[in-house]
């Protein structure tokens, strides 16, 4: 199979008028509008990737026996792609969007998608969807996503794959802005398990997740704390984001890799904070050690991260019979440091001196 593919476009003749399309971008949110265009590209047994294409966004017509409908054997990515402050557009780390994917593939038994071809399908939508990105804080995040097309009632991988970028502009990830964000712990469901998908991004452990999101919701909180599955001890990360912590010595701290999404943003974080000097560990750090640590000052600030997220300092945690503030609940200096930084690199107000901004 060519390491390439040919990728058709196909403009859409009906555009969203420009008047229309800067109402919809000048309200902000998340995830609710749509662009123009769509990447879709297909994989079919003994054939491999063919009919790569960017054409106009729409629905697809799926048989209702496709295997997706039924076992979910789908996988997803998330990225940016951010008006730089100078002008012209960048992606961030895009190469370790396309990285993630394949990895997911593998443990969902679906085809590899090269490297390239996942390069060429999101930069292709982002240039001619370019006037989809917002300015301002704004961004437009691109899913990539891949699932089983075939019409089989059978438990096994699918011969027939879609592959597909859509294009979505957004603003903050919460509704309430900035402002730290509440987390609920779960003590009752838990997301991954060793030997399971924890570390795949597929759209199977986001349905499983979604009764202890709405309990959060319930709650006044904005995301779930996920414990191990083994002990219910040890905090693995939040439905949609990893978790870090700082200590008062102004060390970092995050969970170990295994069972949770080996986020693009954590990795990340990692780095930028260890070129400060700042000490960063990844630990395994129970939910009873986290609690004392908090109420006794020796946490002073617990963060989520991921690329729909940024950075959100997380303010309360609450659970069946109590809760507890991280520091006075505001949020804090590193957490805000960090921000800055990562956002800085990504929209090119901070030179990126290792590689990680594209220019699309
Ligand atoms: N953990 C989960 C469960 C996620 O859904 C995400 C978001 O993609 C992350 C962590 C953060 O990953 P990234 O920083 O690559 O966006
Ligand atoms: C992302 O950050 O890209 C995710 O997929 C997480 C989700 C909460 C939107």
């Amino acid at each position: 199979m060519p390491d390439t593919l040919t990728f058709t476009h196909i403009p859409t003749p009906t555009p969203t008028p420009a008047a229309e399309r800067e109402a919809i971008l000048a309200k902000g949110g998340f995830g609710t509008a749509f662009s123009d265009h769509m990447v879709t590209i297909e994989w079919t047994e003994g054939r491999g990737w063919h009919d790569a294409q960017i054409r106009k966004r729409e629905p697809f017509q799926i048989d209702p026996a496709a295997a997706v409908l039924h076992y979910a054997q789908e996988i997803f990515e998330g990225l940016k792609a951010y008006r730089a402050e100078s002008g012209g557009v960048t992606l961030f780390r895009a190469d370790q969007n396309a990285k993630r994917l394949n990895n997911s593939a593998t443990r969902l038994a679906m085809p590899q998608l090269p490297e390239a071809s996942f390069l060429e399908a999101v930069e292709s939508l982002v240039r001619i969807d370019k006037d989809w990105i917002p300015g301002g804080n704004g961004s437009l995040y691109l899913r990539p996503f891949m699932f089983a097309n075939e019409p089989f009632l059978g438990v096994r991988p699918a011969h027939h794959f879609i592959f597909s970028v859509i294009a979505s502009p957004v603003g903050d990830y919460f509704k309430h802005g900035p402002k730290p964000v509440n987390v609920w712990l779960s003590k009752e469901y838990t997301r991954a398990a060793v030997g399971g998908t924890g570390a795949a991004k597929c759209g199977g452990n986001y349905a499983a997740s979604l009764i202890a999101q709405g309990q959060a919701y319930d709650n006044g909180c904005d995301q779930v704390l996920f414990l191990d599955a083994a002990e219910h001890r040890w905090i693995e990360e939040l439905g949609g984001m990893n978790i870090f912590f700082v200590r008062d010595d102004g060390s970092l701290f995050t969970t170990p890799l295994g069972t949770i999404l080996p986020g693009i943003t954590r990795a990340s974080l990692i780095e930028l904070a260890t070129s400060k000097g700042i000490q960063v560990e990844e630990r395994k750090y129970s939910f009873e050690e986290f609690q004392a640590d908090a109420q006794s000052g020796k946490v002073t600030e617990a963060f989520a991260c991921g690329t729909a997220a940024v950075l959100a300092a997380i303010g309360e945690i609450r659970f069946t019979g109590g809760s507890f503030k991280i520091g006075d609940g505001n949020g804090g200096p590193l957490t805000a440091t960090l921000r800055d930084e990562l956002v800085g690199i990504q929209r090119g107000r901070i030179a990126d001196t290792r590689g990680w901004v594209r220019k699309v």
